[in-house]
């Protein structure tokens, strides 16, 4: 594995599919599937098979039709839930069964009325019964976020000694802060002996705002895998944003020296795609894929955008594939941003005529939420005419 590679898992078709009112059936799994190999992601969890046999199915024919990304099946750490999952995988040319328990002592306690030690065990034993069926199997220890790093390190030793390929260390409930998400990470990879056997994996959710920025953490620490989902979607709150992370790393990656295999211009094509085929509308101020990501409306920001656009935008709108940037004519606009756009749209004015033509844009922009070009043609129309009146 070359040394700054991170490894983009995508969970749109799992985790994301599970939000209320974001499920899909196969045909839309498919598609999904396939464009989400075209953008370049290195593995896809195709769904939970033991969940239900329309979702079996749907991991089925991902399998058949993908063939460059590794194919994720989910289960719990039941023997019954990884045959299945297995069994889903099994035309896969990459298959990987991701299996695993939770680990802290909410999960031990009151949802398995178990023992740390018991947990252990079953975590070693449905790796081992996975490993029998694939050769990649990824293990998580669910709240890995709250399960303490002692008893946490235990764990990822004993499931990488019995064959994890990759570790999953998730935020389950989005808890951690950034620091400690990394400092969790770091004393794994200090404190576990076999450690550099596997990859280990941010999964977090974004419960707090905070889904990203752990993510960028853990891998600053020494994580080489990013759980996420486009648009951030996923239980609760959401999962770590695919194109956040992504452009996060490109942007940083002189400093920080990492990369990843996306094809970032298909980043808002496929945004799109997801939110109208899982009827989810992406956030007009989500950031990369927003409808506002490239928007200016102040006048002090137009004024600045318009002289040179890297004062006020850090990515160029094509690198993400976004339409363009947009100066929006709002009653905080400027004069800047009128004269630019009377000219785009082809009337010819000077400064005079601008001050004059700027208190009239000001009227219309106190009425409406946003001038239109309509607005403006009109304006031009009724000054030409009381200009040439007047002469
Ligand atoms: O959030 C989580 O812990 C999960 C696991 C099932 C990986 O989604
Ligand atoms: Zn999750």
């Amino acid at each position: 594995m070359a040394e700054g590679k991170i490894h983009i898992f995508d969970t749109t078709l799992r985790d994301g599919e599970q939000v209320p009112g974001c499920k899909l059936n196969t045909k839309e799994k498919i598609q999904l599937a396939l464009a989400l190999e075209d953008l370049g992601v290195d593995i896809i969890e195709a769904g939970f098979p033991i969940s239900s046999p329309g979702d079996f199915e749907s991991v089925q024919e991902i399998a058949k039709v993908i063939r460059d990304a590794t194919i994720c099946g989910l289960s719990r750490a039941v023997y019954k839930d990884i045959e299945t999952a297995a069994e889903a995988l099994k035309p896969a040319k990459r298959p990987r069964i991701h299996t695993g328990i939770g680990t802290s002592d909410y999960h031990i306690k009151s949802k398995f009325n178990s023992t740390r030690e018991d947990i252990l065990e079953r975590a070693i034993q449905c790796v081992k019964w996975a490993k029998n069926f694939v050769d990649d199997v990824e293990f998580y220890a669910e709240d890995a976020g709250r399960t303490e790093n002692e008893y946490l390190a235990r764990v990822v030793e004993a499931v990488i000694k019995a064959g994890a390929t990759v570790v999953n260390i998730p935020d389950t409930t989005g808890y951690c802060l950034p620091h400690q998400y990394g400092e969790k990470i770091a004393y794994l990879i200090n404190n576990v002996p076999n450690i550099d056997k596997a990859i280990i994996s941010c999964h977090c959710h974004n419960d707090l705002g905070l889904a990203t920025a752990n993510s960028i953490s853990g891998v600053i620490n020494g994580a080489r895998q990013i759980e996420c989902t486009i648009n951030g979607l996923g239980e609760r709150a959401g999962n770590t944003s695919l194109e956040e992370v992504v452009m996060i790393l490109k942007q940083h990656q002189q400093t920080l020296g990492y990369y990843t295999n996306i094809k970032t211009q298909q980043l808002n094509p496929l945004s799109r795609l997801v939110a109208d085929t899982m009827r989810m509308p992406v956030q007009a101020n989500k950031a990369i894929v927003g409808a506002n990501a490239f928007s200016h409306s102040s006048g002090i920001h137009q004024d600045g955008f318009l002289k040179n656009a890297q004062t006020y935008e850090i990515i160029a709108p094509e690198e993400v594939g976004a339409d363009g940037s947009r100066i929006v004519l709002t009653a905080r606009s400027g004069r800047s941003a009128l004269a630019h756009r009377f000219q785009k749209l082809g009337h010819q004015f000077n400064r005079n005529d601008i001050d004059v033509l700027y208190v009239e844009f000001l009227k219309v922009a106190d009425r409406k939420k946003e001038v239109e070009d309509t607005d403006l043609h009109e304006m031009a129309k009724t000054y030409e005419t009381t200009t040439v009146t007047v002469n």
